[in-house]
């Protein structure tokens, strides 16, 4: 199965999370491909590829500068994504209390109000942590691509 890592990002950790996700997959014998969300249409989402949304968490609780126009383009689509499965990799820091990770929660929301299902465990990762980025995603990707091939 295709798949398909899409970022959303401010200052480039989800772009490199995105970047090591779609190394890996290729490394391990599947194909995937990178996208920065204000490069890709949500025209372009179809069952037949598997989607992995990485995508931090900026203002007060809300997406990146590159998620922006995505975003406004993905709450006025009116397809129907049945039939399609998606992952999604939200960064924050919990240092923001009400709203933690809450960025990527509003594309989440949206691809399950199209119709689409989420498969695997939401992964995240938390800026006051002292883990790296990478090796939490890289740990958390393993059950998500047997997920997608399940
Ligand atoms: C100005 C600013 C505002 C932020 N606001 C939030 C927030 O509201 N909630 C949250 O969980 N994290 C917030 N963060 C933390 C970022 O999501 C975190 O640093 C993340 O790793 C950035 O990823 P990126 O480089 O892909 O944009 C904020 C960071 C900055 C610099």
């Amino acid at each position: 199965m295709n798949i398909v890592v899409l970022y959303g990002t401010e200052s480039g950790n989800s772009e490199l999370i995105a970047q090591d996700l779609s190394d890996k997959i290729n490394a391990d014998g599947q194909s995937a491909e990178v996208f920065d969300l204000q490069d890709f249409e949500p025209e372009s989402i179809t069952p037949e590829s598997f989607y992995i949304v990485v995508c931090s968490t900026h203002g007060d609780g809300e997406l990146p500068n590159t998620a922006q126009d995505f975003f406004e383009k993905f709450s006025t689509f009116e397809g129907d994504l049945t039939g399609v499965r998606y992952a999604m990799f939200g960064l924050g820091d919990s240092f923001y209390e009400e709203t933690y990770s809450q960025g990527s929660e509003h594309i989440d929301r949206r691809f399950t109000e199209l119709g689409a299902e989420r498969v695997g465990e939401y992964g995240r990762h938390d800026a006051s942590s002292w883990d790296l980025p990478s090796d939490v995603a890289l740990e958390w990707l393993p059950a998500v691509v047997a997920a997608a091939d399940a």
